[in-house]
C-alpha cells in the first residue's frame, strides 16, 4: 500500500485556491485538508507522541519518515501553524507550547555570545526578563531602546547587532512603532528583524510585509481567542526557521496536539474577533476620555499626530487593547478592580471576554518602579482587553466601577 495514501497527512498543504482571497476565507480553509482526513471537515487531533514509520529507519532514505516524534512535528500543530503562517503571508511556521517558548527559541536559536541584541525597552515583562537575564548570562549583549531614541535606528545599531526585536503596538503602553525603518537599518548591517504582533494580530498588521524576517506571537491572547489554552507561533523564511528548529527541539517548547487543535479551532474565528473588538476598543475609548474621572487613555495612534500617521500606514485596524489611568492614580484603580462585575480582573488580553489588569502588578511586576517610569507607564495605569460583550454593557460596567455619573 502507498503509505502517503495509508496516513492521512496535513503536511504538503495544498496551495490556497483562488477562491481563498481574505482573512476569515484563509482563517477557515487554508489550512483544511478533507480528502486526507476521510473527509472530516475539521481536521483529527494526532494525539499521539510518535508515530509509526513504514519499514527501518536506515531505509527510509533522507527524507526520513512522514513524522518521527510530536516534539518535532505532528499534524495537527502543522494545521495550525500553516494557518498562522497564510494569515502572516511567511514562507514556514511552526508552534510552540507559549509564547515564551516561541520567542526563547527565537532568541536562543539566533543569537550566540558576543553577540548583540538591540530590543525595544517597552517590550513585554517575560520577554524583558529573558533577555537580561538568560540572555546576558549567555554573553549575549542587550542593548535596550528608549523612545527618545527611537527615530533614529542607525545610531542605536552596531557591527555586533544580529537581532533587533520589538513589538508594534507595545504592551500595555500601546505604542506603535515604525517596522519598516527598524527592519531597513537591521538589514542594512545585515541583521534580523523579530517583531511581536501578538497585539497586533495578523488582521491588523502584516509586520512582513512591512520588511520584518520574523514574527513571533503569543497563541495564548488573540490567535486562542478564547482564554483556554497556552500557544506560541513563529512565521519566519525557511533557512531561519531550520536555525530555530535546531534549538527548539533541544528546549522542548513543543505544542501539545490538543492545544494545537484548540489554536487551529480559535483562529477560524480570527477576523471575526479582532474586527469587533477593533470597533469595541476604538469606542470605548472615544467614550472614556469623555469621562471626568479619567486622566488620560492610551491607544494606538493617540499619542501625537505623527504616530496617528504611522498607525495609519502600517495597520489596518488598531486594536482591541487601550489602557487608561484615572486621576485618583494607585488607589482609583484599586477600588474600580474591586467593583468590575462584568468585565474580569485577569491579566492576559484578547479573550472573548473582557479583561482589566493592572500591568504593574501582573505583566510587568518584574519591571522596577524606575524601569516602569522610564517606559513612560504611570502607576494605577489599567490595560483593558476588550471583549465580544456589547461595548455599552462594558461602559456602564467601567462607569459605575470608576464612580463616574
Ligand atoms: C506581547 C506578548 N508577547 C509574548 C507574551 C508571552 O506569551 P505566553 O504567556 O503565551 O508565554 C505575552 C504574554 O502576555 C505578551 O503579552
Amino acid at each position: 500500500m502507498d503509505r502517503s495514501e495509508a496516513v492521512p497527512s496535513p503536511r504538503h498543504f495544498r496551495p490556497l485556491p483562488p477562491w481563498a482571497q481574505g482573512p476569515a476565507t484563509i482563517a477557515l480553509h487554508g489550512a483544511q485538508r478533507p480528502e486526507r482526513n476521510a473527509g472530516a471537515v475539521v481536521p483529527p487531533i494526532y494525539q499521539t507522541s510518535t508515530f509509526r514509520f513504514p519499514g527501518p529507519y536506515s531505509e527510509l532514505g533522507i527524507e526520513g519518515p512522514p513524522y518521527l516524534y510530536t516534539r518535532h512535528d505532528n499534524p495537527t500543530q502543522e494545521v495550525a501553524a500553516e494557518t498562522v503562517r497564510l494569515l502572516e503571508g511567511g514562507e514556514s511556521a511552526r508552534v510552540y507550547g507559549s509564547g515564551m517558548g516561541a520567542i526563547s527559541a527565537a532568541l536562543l536559536g539566533l543569537l550566540s555570545p558576543g553577540e548583540e541584541l538591540v530590543a525595544m525597552e517597552n517590550l513585554y515583562g517575560g520577554t524583558v526578563g529573558l533577555c537580561s537575564g538568560l540572555l546576558r548570562r549567555l554573553g549575549i549583549a542587550v542593548r535596550w531602546v528608549s523612545p527618545h531614541e527611537e527615530a533614529e535606528p542607525e545610531l542605536v545599531l552596531s557591527d555586533r547587532t544580529r537581532v533587533v526585536f520589538l513589538e508594534s503596538p507595545s504592551n500595555p503602553l500601546l505604542q506603535v512603532h515604525d517596522i519598516a525603518q527598524w527592519a531597513a537599518a537591521a538589514d542594512a548591517r545585515g541583521a534580523l528583524t523579530i517583531v511581536d504582533n501578538t497585539l497586533a494580530t495578523p488582521v491588523n498588521q502584516h509586520p512582513i510585509e512591512l520588511g520584518a524576517d520574523v514574527v513571533v506571537h503569543s497563541g495564548t491572547k488573540y490567535l486562542g481567542g478564547h482564554s483556554d489554552l497556552m500557544a506560541g507561533a513563529l512565521v519566519a523564511p525557511r533557512s531561519i526557521m531550520d536555525r530555530i528548529h535546531a534549538t527548539d527541539i533541544g528546549l522542548g517548547s513543543v505544542l501539545d496536539p490538543f492545544a494545537a487543535f484548540l489554536l487551529a479551532r480559535g483562529m477560524k474565528t480570527l477576523p471575526l474577533r479582532v474586527e469587533r473588538q477593533n470597533r469595541s476598543a476604538a469606542w470605548l475609548v472615544e467614550q472614556l476620555v469623555a469621562i471626568p474621572e479619567v486622566e488620560r487613555v492610551w491607544y494606538p495612534g493617540r499619542a501625537s499626530p505623527e504616530e496617528e500617521a504611522l498607525a495609519a500606514r502600517q495597520m489596518g485596524g488598531r486594536s482591541g487593547v487601550l489602557a487608561f489611568v484615572l486621576r485618583g492614580g494607585l488607589a482609583a484603580a484599586r477600588r474600580t478592580l474591586a467593583r468590575l462585575e462584568c468585565v474580569h480582573v485577569a491579566s492576559s488580553f484578547g479573550g472573548v471576554e473582557s479583561l482589566v489588569s493592572l500591568p504593574e502588578e501582573t505583566s510587568h511586576v518584574g519591571l522596577s518602579e524606575a524601569e516602569r517610569r522610564e517606559c513612560g507607564m504611570p502607576s494605577g495605569m489599567l490595560r483593558l482587553s476588550v471583549g465580544l460583550e456589547e461595548p455599552e454593557v462594558l461602559l456602564s460596567d467601567l462607569r459605575q466601577a470608576i464612580g463616574s455619573g
